[in-house]
């Protein structure tokens, strides 16, 4: 039989990718959105392949350092970011392109490493091109895929132009003429993967499709708590197992307002964690307008000529066994409070990076007991705003409803994959005591990841669960004939 294999549900999404899963049921304002999506084929062929999250090792020692320093802890976020942030090439480089060569040399094309990442789209059609290319026998087997076929069908992705032709290729290249063009290859989708992350769908289908999502509560209990605290997974991700989340506005020449400023100064803090602003929550609405360009902001122009800037992102990173939680959001006043002590390794990155202040967790409780973390200025006073029991890290662009000011990540991914908790992560102070910022529960069903399945998630190529057990269904039935 054959197998069609449907084009990048591309453009469909605009309408859609505003109330990201943070949100429990809030819509955003008009501006936040999408115009592309995710990556389409002719834009992955552009920018080559996916390119691996360059992971550290640490070990529970040093996991102990990030949780008992706040300092430690934030130059790791740093760094974190700046890894998933460094130039890299991308493949149509300006010779490669059907214009005529050049005079004069012409810079290099690079985009950020994690603009390189696989969109929900892409791990769908990698899953269904491999489980078809498996063959009756290993399918009926369970079989996996090896390292060199999955290194293959990653190639194979970033090659094949799908229902395109090389004519559309090459004049989608030739819409690029500077540096957002370039990076607007990269599209502006929401949710992106690393090629390690991605290889754990692949290469572990059998034990995910076995997954009982509908049995899992709190209190189930992990295949093993020792070396596999999931119950969705045969084994943890690896280090390089990596995700982003991003929030974009639309900013070009037709948005006359610009880019919300944030407030995460101490004072304003302190009322959110208190309730008394907002309900615990974030609010956009009434948030000051700041005009920013690309120097400002990281930006993109998509084929449509529709312009985007990226205001928030969430990048979480397997180095550590519970996962490095960083998140940065962009600010007219970047040098201030999250955006004290931003290292060299961020300022070498270029202009609109020096513009996003950063936070950081690794742990569920705070281990410094130094409220400040040890720094002076507006950084001290907004760690002491909210330092506590459990620890904080929250963007204001991403998370929606009330309470979602004073999370920390780890406490509402823990529950990834257990559906029923999320409704009640955040509106639940018994259950779920601390805005639900605290462990608990033994076992991590889909190891913090959210994209295993969610209903919150906006787009269901986003819900990989699905991408792999649908997927399976199409053959099922012509397997068994
Ligand atoms: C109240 C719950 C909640 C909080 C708090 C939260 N998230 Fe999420 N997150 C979700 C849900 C639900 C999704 C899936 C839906 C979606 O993609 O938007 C998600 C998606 C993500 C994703 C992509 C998909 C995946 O694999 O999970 C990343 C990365 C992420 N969050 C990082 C973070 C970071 C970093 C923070 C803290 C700064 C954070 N989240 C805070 C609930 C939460």
């Amino acid at each position: 039989m054959t197998i069609k294999i449907g084009p990048a549900a591309a453009f469909l999404l605009g309408v859609l990718g505003v109330a990201a899963g943070c949100a429990l049921n809030e819509t955003d304002d008009a501006t936040e959105g999408e115009g592309e999506s995710q990556i389409r084929e002719l834009e992955r062929r552009a920018v080559g392949p996916a390119r691996a999250y360059p992971a550290e090792r640490y070990t529970d020692a040093d996991a102990e350092i990030y949780a008992k320093s706040k300092k430690a802890r934030r130059e790791l976020g740093w760094h974190v970011l700046a890894k998933a942030l460094q130039p890299v090439k991308i493949a149509a480089q300006p010779e490669t392109s059907a214009r005529p060569a050049p005079t004069a040399p012409v810079a290099e094309r690079t985009i950020p490493l994690f603009r390189t990442w696989f969109g929900g789209d892409e791990i769908d059609r990698m899953f269904a091109k491999m489980y078809g290319d498996l063959g009756k026998d290993r399918r009926l087997a369970r079989d996996v895929p090896t390292e060199r076929e999955v290194n293959a069908l990653f190639e194979w992705n970033a090659k094949s132009l799908g229902p395109n032709s090389e004519s559309e290729y090459f004049a989608r290249l030739a819409q690029i003429t500077n540096q957002q063009g370039v990076d607007g290859l990269g599209g502006n989708g929401r949710v992106a993967y690393s090629p390690g992350y991605v290889k754990q769908y692949l290469t572990d289908y059998p034990t995910i499709a076995s997954c009982k999502l509908d049995e899992l509560t709190v209190d189930s209990l992990p295949k093993s708590e020792e070396t596999n605290f999931t119950n969705c997974f045969s084994r943890e991700f690896d280090a390089d197992a990596a995700v982003i989340k991003a929030s974009w506005r639309r900013n070009d020449a037709l948005v006359t307002g610009g880019l919300p400023a944030i407030d995460t100064s101490a004072p304003t803090l302190a009322t959110r964690m208190t309730g008394e602003l907002d309900s615990g929550g974030w609010n956009l609405r009434g948030v000051p307008l700041k005009k920013a360009g690309p120097e400002d902001a990281y930006s993109v122009t998509l084929s449509d000529e529709t312009g985007y800037s990226l205001v928030g992102l969430h990048v979480m990173t397997k180095e550590l066994r519970h996962w490095v939680w960083v998140t940065v959001w962009w600010s007219d006043k970047p040098d201030e409070d999250f955006g004290q002590d931003r290292p060299d390794e961020i300022k070498a990155l270029g202009a609109p990076w020096s513009n996003y202040k950063m936070c950081v967790i690794t742990d569920f409780e705070e281990k410094d007991q130094d409220p400040r973390g040890g720094f002076e200025g507006s950084l001290g006073d907004a760690l002491a705003a909210v330092h506590g029991k459990a620890t904080w890290c929250s963007n204001g662009f991403i998370e929606k409803g009330a309470h979602n000011a004073q999370t920390n990540c780890i406490g509402c991914h823990q529950h990834a994959g257990d559906v029923k908790a999320l409704d009640r992560v955040l509106t639940d102070e018994t259950a779920f005591p601390a805005s639900g910022r605290l462990q608990n529960r033994k076992g991590f069903p889909a190891d913090y990841s959210w994209a295993f399945a969610t209903p919150a998630s906006p787009d269901q190529k986003d819900r990989l669960y699905d991408v792999v057990v649908n997927r399976m269904k199409v053959y099922a039935r012509d397997d068994i004939q």
